[in-house]
């Protein structure tokens, strides 16, 4: 039903629970041609067997599955009731704010009960474990708002939750930790000295701020150590039933899209770290570009960690030291680190191998921005909209303003939907720093990229 105020089009779009999405969207199934596989240590594809060390069954099978739809289990879909369907919002203050002849909407995933969409695959992931008989779970956060998610997810399914998160956010958002702990989960810094991933960082660099890729080796050795097989591993982004479980975000945008009268989306943007939040408010958007329609689709990436806009499209690690598979993504190359900006989540050197291939078919375009544009855009936000956005969704953020500002200059009146993928009152630290003058812009030189890239030199080339 949609919520509208007087004499005017609705501000937010509320969906009714009826309307939430009673199945997952699969992408692989309507790319044109197939998905490359994930390959073994020996170059091979890697079977399910090879999997089973680190992820329950019944997630693996997902993983693989070119099913186009994939039915959302009753228990998962009870837990998102408590926040779903999330809110479409018309940013109106904002187009006031500039002056825009464009409609912008936001989708607001910051309404869940962690803070972020990250909670939309955590309850899918910690329920799959559950009844795959999974005791504990591991997991890497950068930003934290993952860990979080999945400390939540865990509590409620009943298992118990250890995270491994990147140093310099651990040191820039203690509240994180401090939520982790708040719903049972355990939180410690990476590199820690509690697993042989980390201690070889350290004697390498005792200062190591760490990177998503380093902390995810962690939670990988952490999970397949415990040869009882009752420890499992979750990451929160770049694998495909990731994606798939995030794709519940943009089926309720467009049936809101509809309720708001709009016929259809011109512009639909998201920011893009291992690609899950784009994934999801944009897949079911690919699907209408595949049947023919006309939408632009972006993703927007950090300047300081560019894996689309300046990586190769190459069969990569996913972490630091080799537990993962080798994914065909694009990447910066596994032992890239990024300069540590605030958007925590953004720092990852490749990208999900579905929205890999996506960019590759054109259906998602690649843009990058630098952080300073992107907490002038959030602030922007905060003092017009009310809201404070994640650093991570400033990104998306601050592309929308400048698609605004471009269909004033062309007198267009092109409908914007951005995902507003968090908040950001858990990374007040970073906005007092920018506030201060304290902030400045990163990005990789040719030669840094080069050489991190040569990490991946030896791997088999899709
Ligand atoms: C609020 C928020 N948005 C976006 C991201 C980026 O992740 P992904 O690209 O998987 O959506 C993160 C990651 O931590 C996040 O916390």
């Amino acid at each position: 039903m949609a919520v509208s105020n007087k004499n005017a089009s609705p501000v937010k779009i509320i969906l009714p629970e009826s309307e939430m999405p009673k199945q997952w969207y699969n992408i692989a199934a309507d790319f044109k041609t197939p998905m490359l596989p994930p390959l073994g240590p020996d170059g091979k594809p890697i079977s399910p067997e090879m999997m089973s060390a680190i992820f329950p069954m019944n997630l693996i099978e997902q993983e693989m599955s070119s099913k186009r739809w994939i039915d959302i289990p009753d228990e998962v879909r009870e837990i998102l009731f408590k926040w779903r369907p999330s809110p479409l919002v018309r940013a109106v203050a904002l187009e006031r704010l500039l002056g825009t002849p464009a409609r912008i909407y936001y989708k607001n995933e910051s309404v869940s009960p962690a803070g972020s969409h990250k909670l939309n695959t955590a309850v899918a992931q910690a329920y799959y474990n559950k009844i795959a008989g999974t005791k504990h779970i591991t997991t890497e956060t950068g930003a934290g708002q993952w860990g979080s998610a999945l400390s939540y997810a865990c509590t409620v399914m009943g298992l118990s939750c250890k995270v491994y998160m990147v140093k310099v956010s651990f040191e820039q958002k203690p509240f994180r930790k401090m939520l982790m702990q708040t719903w049972g989960g355990t939180c410690v810094a990476s590199p820690t000295d509690q697993t042989n991933a980390g201690r070889s960082v350290l004697a390498k660099d005792p200062n190591c701020p760490g990177s998503l890729a380093i902390a995810i080796s962690e939670a990988v050795e952490e999970a397949v150590s415990d040869k009882t097989g009752s420890t499992k591993y979750a990451l929160g982004s770049v694998l495909n039933h990731v994606m798939l479980h995030q794709t519940i975000i943009g089926q309720e945008t467009k049936k809101q899209l509809a309720l708001a009268g709009e016929k259809k989306a011109d512009v639909v943007i998201a920011c893009a770290g291992g690609g899950s939040n784009l994934a999801g408010l944009a897949f079911p958007f690919c699907k209408d570009k595949i049947e023919g329609a006309n939408i632009d689709i972006v993703a927007v990436e950090p300047a300081s960690c560019p894996s689309l806009t300046r990586g190769t499209f190459a069969y990569d690690l996913g972490d630091m030291s080799g537990m993962t598979p080798l994914l065909p993504m694009y990447t910066l190359g596994h032992e890239f680190i990024p300069d540590t900006i605030h958007a925590g989540g953004l720092r990852y050197h490749g990208m999900s191998p579905l929205v890999s291939k996506a960019v590759q078919d054109g259906l998602i375009e690649a843009r990058s921005i630098g952080q300073t544009e992107c907490f002038d855009a959030a602030l922007k936000f905060a003092r017009s909209e009310g809201i404070v956005p994640a650093p991570e969704s400033s990104h998306a953020l601050a592309m929308a303003m400048r698609e605004a500002v471009k269909a004033k200059e062309e007198g267009k009146e092109k409908v914007i939907v951005f995902g507003l993928s968090g908040h950001g009152l858990l990374d007040l630290v970073g906005y007092d720093k920018y506030m201060s003058g304290a902030l400045s812009d990163f990005a990789p030189t040719d030669g840094q990229i080069a050489a991190s890239l040569a990490c991946a030199e030896g791997f088999p080339k899709p």
